[in-house]
C-alpha cells in the first residue's frame, strides 16, 4: 500500500465536523478503496475551546489557517472555512504555491477567484477540487466533468438552493405570504448567516456560474449571471401559477447561445407535472443536456453536514487514488472569457394584473400587449374585488422586451391598478 495521504482541514463547522466524522468512522473503507490510509494531521478554526462534537485531540491545531495549509504533514489542504476572500482564499493560494492539491465547499471563492485559482493550480501541478460547492451531495461536477465529457452541453438548469426551495414550497403548501415563510425558515436555522446570499439568488448563482465554466469551456462569469431572487415572489402568485398549471422556482439555466452565453438565476414558472415542478422543500434538482445523451436529472440534498461531507469525501479519495483532470473541465488558458448574451432566448410568460372594473378594459390590456407583439396563449379573469379583478394571461413565446414595451404601455391605460407582474415561463 501506498504512503497515507495526510489532510489539513480548515474549517470545523458543520461541513468540516462532518468530514472528520466520516474519516473517523470510514477509515478502513476508504483506504480499501483508495489503496492507501487517509489520514488528518492538522485541523483549524476560530475557536479552539468550542466542542465540535468530534474527538480532535489526535490531531495537531493551527489557529491559522494559512499555517495549516503550509506544514509540512499536510499533503492535501481542505477549506471548508467559506467567504469569497480573506483566509479560505490566502490559505488555498498558499497550499497551491506549495503544489498542494486543494479541496473546498467554497463556491463563492470558487465563483470570484475560479480562472485565477484555476491557474496557480495547474501552474503548480496542483489540483482543486470541489464537489460539495454546488448542490451539496448531488454529484453534479463529476457528472458534468467526466460522465458528460464526451458531449457538447447544450443546458444545464436546476434548482440550486435548498433554502429558497424550502421557502417556495413552504408558502404554497401552508397558503403562507413570503415574509412569515422567510421568518420561519430563518428560525429553523435554515437560512446562511446573511440571509440575502440565499434568497437574493446570490449562493445559487455562485453555483451556477460554476456550472456553467465546467459546461460550456468559458472562464466562469458570476458578473454575466441575470440575477434575481424570490423575495418578491407572492402567495398570490404562488397561487395564481398553480391555478394554470405551473410552479414558481427560483431556477438557474445557463445556455450557449448564438448571441453569446445567457446565464439567468431568476423566479420562474415551470410546469407542476416537470420533475422541477414536483421539487418539494430543501431538495436540490440539476438537469443537463447534451447532444449524444439527451437530457438527465440529479436529484438530492444540497446541504447539511453528511451530504456536503460525503461529497468532500468523493474529492479527497480522489486525490487518494491519483485521480486529477483539470479544474474546469480542460486547461485554465483554454478557457475563454464568456460573452454575456445581452438578451434572453425568447420565452412564454406569465402575467398577473389588476383589472379596473371599466367597460373596455379587458380590450385595452388585450391591445396594448397585441401593439407591444405580445400573443395571448390563455388568460384568466376572477371575480372583482371592490372594482379591481385579478386577471392571469399565459403569452405564447416573445422576448422580455416585447414584455417590458406592453407593461410601460399598460401603465398608461389607466385601467391597470398598481404594477402587473411578468414572470418567464421555462420550458424543462
Ligand atoms: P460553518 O458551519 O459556518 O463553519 C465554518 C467553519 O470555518 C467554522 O469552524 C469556523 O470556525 C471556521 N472559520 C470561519 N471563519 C474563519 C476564519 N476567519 N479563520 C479560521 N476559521 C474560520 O460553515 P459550513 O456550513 O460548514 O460551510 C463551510 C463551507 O462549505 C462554505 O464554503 C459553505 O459555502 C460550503 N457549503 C456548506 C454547505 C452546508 O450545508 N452547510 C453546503 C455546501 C457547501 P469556528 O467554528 O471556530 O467559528
Ligand atoms: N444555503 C445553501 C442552500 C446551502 O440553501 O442551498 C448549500 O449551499
Amino acid at each position: 500500500m501506498s504512503h497515507p495521504l495526510r489532510l489539513g482541514i480548515a474549517g470545523l463547522g458543520t461541513v468540516g465536523a462532518g468530514v472528520v466524522q466520516i474519516l473517523r468512522k470510514q477509515s478502513e473503507l476508504l483506504s480499501a478503496r483508495t489503496g492507501r490510509a487517509i489520514e488528518i494531521s492538522a485541523v483549524s478554526a476560530r475557536d479552539r475551546s468550542k466542542d465540535r462534537g468530534v474527538n480532535l485531540s489526535s490531531y495537531a491545531w493551527e489557529d491559522d489557517a494559512v499555517a495549516l495549509a503550509k506544514r509540512d504533514d499536510v499533503d492535501v489542504f481542505v477549506e471548508l472555512m467559506g467567504g469569497e476572500d480573506g483566509p479560505a482564499k490566502d490559505a488555498t493560494e498558499a497550499a497551491l504555491a506549495l503544489g498542494k492539491d486543494v479541496v473546498t465547499a467554497n463556491k463563492a471563492m470558487l465563483a470570484m477567484h475560479g480562472q485565477a485559482l484555476a491557474e496557480a493550480a495547474e501552474n503548480a501541478s496542483a489540483v482543486i477540487k470541489y464537489e460539495a460547492a454546488v448542490a451539496g451531495g448531488i454529484p453534479v461536477i463529476k457528472s458534468l466533468g467526466e460522465g458528460l465529457a464526451g458531449n457538447e452541453i447544450t443546458r444545464v438548469m436546476g434548482v440550486m438552493n435548498g433554502s429558497c426551495n424550502y421557502i417556495l414550497t413552504r408558502m404554497q403548501d401552508a397558503g403562507l405570504p413570503y415574509a412569515d415563510v422567510f421568518a420561519e425558515a430563518d428560525g429553523l436555522g435554515y437560512l446562511e448567516a446573511d440571509p440575502a446570499l440565499d434568497v437574493g439568488g446570490i449562493d445559487a448563482a455562485h453555483k451556477l456560474a460554476i456550472l456553467s465554466s465546467l459546461a460550456f469551456g468559458t472562464r466562469v462569469d458570476f458578473a454575466g449571471i441575470e440575477l434575481e431572487g424570490i423575495e418578491r415572489v407572492s402567495i398570490e402568485d404562488i397561487n395564481a401559477a398553480a391555478d394554470m398549471g405551473y410552479k414558481i422556482k427560483l431556477l438557474g439555466v445557463a445556455q450557449m447561445t448564438g448571441r453569446g452565453l445567457e446565464q439567468r438565476m431568476q423566479p420562474c414558472l415551470v410546469p407542476e407535472t416537470s420533475p422541477l415542478g414536483q421539487l418539494q422543500g430543501g431538495t436540490n434538482m440539476i438537469v443537463l443536456e447534451g447532444d449524444a445523451v439527451g437530457q438527465i436529472v440529479l436529484r438530492g440534498p444540497g446541504a447539511g453536514a453528511g451530504p456536503t461531507a460525503s461529497a468532500v469525501l468523493s474529492d479527497i479519495c480522489d486525490i487518494a487514488r491519483g485521480y486529477r483532470g483539470a479544474v474546469f473541465g480542460q486547461p485554465a488558458a483554454g478557457l475563454v472569457a464568456a460573452t454575456p448574451a445581452l438578451s434572453q432566448r425568447p420565452a412564454a410568460y406569465y402575467l398577473r394584473l389588476a383589472l379596473h372594473d371599466k367597460p373596455g378594459a379587458l380590450a385595452k390590456v388585450a391591445t396594448v400587449l397585441g401593439e407591444a407583439g405580445v400573443s395571448i396563449d390563455r388568460m384568466r379573469q376572477y371575480g372583482h374585488d371592490e372594482n379591481a379583478a385579478p386577471v392571469l394571461i399565459v403569452t405564447h413565446k416573445t422576448t422580455r422586451a416585447d414584455i417590458d414595451h406592453a407593461l410601460a404601455a399598460m401603465g398608461k391605460t389607466a385601467v391597470v391598478d398598481g404594477d402587473p407582474v411578468a414572470l418567464r415561463i421555462e420550458e424543462v
